[in-house]
C-alpha cells in the first residue's frame, strides 16, 4: 500500500471508505449521564445504548460492514441442510487458509466448547500464550486449566516491544516438561492478544511454537479471532515479511496450524463462528457436536445471511486498506494520549485503546476497583463507553478474597470504520479532561455481586460521592457544553 503523506506534515490516519449509511447518535447531558451510570449499577454492560454517544465496549459484532457484504446478504439461500450459501463459505475458508474442513459455529466462543469437550479432560492443560475469558470457563469447565506463557514484555503496560503477543518458548517448554504431552490437552495460540491490549505475535515465533508443538507431537490451535489486526502488524512490523502480501501470510500461520478457530463477530466483520483443520481426524471427532450444540453443519446456529457477509468480510480481511483501519486508528489515539503523558498501553496494538488505570488514578485502591472507576468516570466525562479490565472482571478466590489482577485497564475499543477521526478526537480530549481532573475519581464497591461473571451483571456504588463533584467541575470547566 502507498503510504499517504500529508503536506502539512501532520500524522493523521486517513478513512479509505466513504460513509452511506449512518446511525443518529444522541449525546445527553452530564446531568442525564449521571443519572444513567447510577440507573447502570456504574456497569458500563448496564447502560442502554440509546444513553451511549461513542459505543467503544467492544469491537464484536458491531464493525462496519461494506456496500458489498450488505448486498450479498440477499442472495443468502436458506435452506437448513446443504445451502449454497455454506459452500460458498467453506469454498472461501479452504482457498484463504487452505484448509479442507469447516465446522460452522454461531460464534467463537462455541467453537471453545466444541473442542474443550473434544480435547480437555480432568486434570488437562493447556498452555497458551495468554488466555481469554471465555476460552478459559470452557477449558475450566472441561475440568483442565490454562498455563500463560506470554514473553515477560507482554505483561508490561509500557513498552515499545512491537510483538507482545509472543510466547516465550523457554516457559513453553518448561510447561511441557512440567505436565507431560499426555497431559496437554493442545497448545493454543490466540492472534491479536486480547486481554494484554490486542497485541500481536510475530509469524518467527509463531514457527518457533510449531517446532516445540513437533517435538512433543502436540496439536496447535489457533485462536484466530483477532488475526485481522496480526497479519497488519506482521506485514508492517515484521522485517522478513515486508515483502509478503496479506494473503501470503495468512497461509502461512494457516499451515502452522492443526486447527484454527474464530469468532466472526470480529474476522470476517459479520456475526458467527467456526472452526476449519485439514485434518480429517479432527474434523470427524469434533462434527458430531455441531448438530448437538450449534444447527445442522451447513449453518452451526448462524443465520445464512451473516454467513454470506462472511464469505465477503473475509475476502476483504485480505485486503491491506481494509484491515489498517482499525490499527492507524488506535496508533492516533494511543499516540496521541501517550504524547499527553496519560498512561495507555503501548505499543499501539489492535482492538482498542487501553487506558492503565493503575497510572491514571494510582490513589483509587485495586479492591475499589481503578478500571471499573474509571471506565464510570469515562461515561460520566463524555457518554463513552469503555469495558473494564482488571480486577471487577476477574472471580474471588474460593476463600472470598479478591483475585487482584495483572492489569486494571479501560479498553476503549475502536470497532473497525466505525468512528471518524473528529469522533476519536472528541474522545482523547474527553480522556484530557479526566486525567486533569483525576485527584476526583474515587472507588467503587459492590452492592450486588453475582457469584459467577460478576462483570456482567453486577451493580457498583461509589463510594463517596466523587461522581456529582466530577460532574460538578465538567460544568465549571466546560460550561453549558454537552
Ligand atoms: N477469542 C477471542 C480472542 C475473543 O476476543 C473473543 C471475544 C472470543 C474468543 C469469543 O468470541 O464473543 O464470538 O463468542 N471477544 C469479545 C470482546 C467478547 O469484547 O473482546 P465470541
Amino acid at each position: 500500500m502507498p503510504s499517504i503523506k500529508m503536506f502539512t506534515g501532520e500524522g493523521i490516519p486517513l478513512e479509505m471508505h466513504k460513509v452511506r449509511i449512518v446511525q443518529k447518535l444522541r449525546l445527553i447531558p452530564i446531568e442525564d449521564r449521571l443519572k444513567a451510570i447510577t440507573e447502570a449499577g456504574n456497569n458500563t454492560f448496564l447502560l442502554q445504548n440509546r444513553d451511549v454517544f461513542l459505543d467503544m465496549l467492544t469491537d464484536s459484532g458491531v464493525n462496519a460492514m461494506s456496500d458489498n457484504q450488505l448486498a450479498s446478504m440477499i442472495t443468502a439461500d436458506d435452506a437448513y441442510a446443504g445451502s449454497a450459501t455454506f459452500t460458498r463459505l467453506a469454498d472461501k475458508l479452504a482457498e484463504i487458509f487452505g484448509t479442507k474442513y469447516f465446522l460452522p459455529a454461531h460464534q467463537g466462543r462455541a467453537c471453545e466448547h466444541i473442542l474443550a469437550k473434544t480435547y480437555v479432560t480432568e486434570g488437562s492443560v493447556v498452555p497458551t500464550n495468554f488466555h481469554f475469558t471465555t476460552t478459559k470457563a470452557h477449558i475450566t469447565l472441561c475440568g483442565g486449566s490454562m498455563e500463560e506463557v506470554i514473553i515477560d514484555e507482554g505483561l508490561k503496560t509500557k513498552s515499545t516491544y512491537p510483538f507482545k503477543g509472543n510466547t516465550d518458548i523457554a516457559k513453553l517448554r518448561a510447561v511441557l516438561e512440567k505436565n507431560g504431552p499426555q497431559k496437554t490437552a493442545f497448545v493454543r495460540l490466540e492472534a491479536g492478544t486480547n486481554l494484554v491490549g490486542g497485541q500481536p505475535f510475530s509469524l518467527e515465533n509463531m514457527k518457533d511454537v510449531r517446532k516445540v508443538c513437533d517435538e512433543y507431537g502436540l496439536t496447535l490451535v489457533l485462536d484466530a479471532s483477532l488475526l485481522q489486526d496480526n497479519l497488519y502488524f506482521i506485514k508492517t512490523r515484521e522485517e522478513n515479511c515486508k515483502h509478503k502480501t496479506i494473503r501470503e501470510i495468512t497461509r502461512e500461520i494457516a499451515d502452522l496450524s492443526d486447527i484454527i478457530y474464530f469468532s466472526a463477530r470480529k474476522l470476517g466483520a459479520a456475526r458467527g463462528g467456526g472452526i476449519i483443520t485439514s485434518s480429517e481426524k479432527a474434523y470427524k471427532t469434533m462434527r458430531p457436536l455441531i448438530p448437538m450444540f450449534e444447527g445442522f453443519l451447513t449453518y452451526g446456529g448462524m443465520s445464512v445471511r451473516e454467513m454470506e457477509a462472511m464469505t465477503v468480510g473475509l475476502e476483504e480481511t485480505m485486503d491491506e486498506d481494509v484491515i489498517n483501519q482499525g490499527p492507524q486508528f488506535i496508533e492516533y489515539m494511543v499516540n496521541d494520549l501517550d504524547r499527553k503523558g496519560i498512561p495507555v498501553v503501548t505499543p499501539a496494538g489492535g482492538l482498542g485503546c487501553h487506558l492503565d488505570a493503575s497510572g491514571f488514578i494510582p490513589h483509587v485502591p485495586q479492591v475499589e476497583y481503578p478500571a471499573g472507576a474509571l471506565a464510570a468516570a469515562m461515561y460520566i466525562a463524555g457518554a463513552v463507553r469503555g469495558m473494564e479490565r482488571g480486577t471487577l472482571s476477574e472471580q474471588r478466590n474460593p476463600d472470598g478474597s479478591e483475585r487482584l489482577s495483572e492489569f486494571e485497564l479501560l479498553r476503549l475499543a475502536l470497532p473497525r470504520r466505525v468512528f471518524t477521526l473528529s469522533q476519536v478526537k472528541y474522545a482523547i480530549d474527553r480522556i484530557t479532561w479526566l486525567y486533569e481532573n483525576r485527584a476526583l475519581i474515587g472507588g467503587l464497591k459492590f452492592v450486588e455481586e453475582p457469584p459467577v461473571l460478576r462483570f456482567f451483571f453486577g451493580r457498583l456504588d461509589p463510594v463517596s460521592d466523587w461522581q456529582t463533584k466530577l460532574a460538578a467541575k465538567f460544568r465549571a470547566d466546560l460550561g453549558d457544553s454537552l
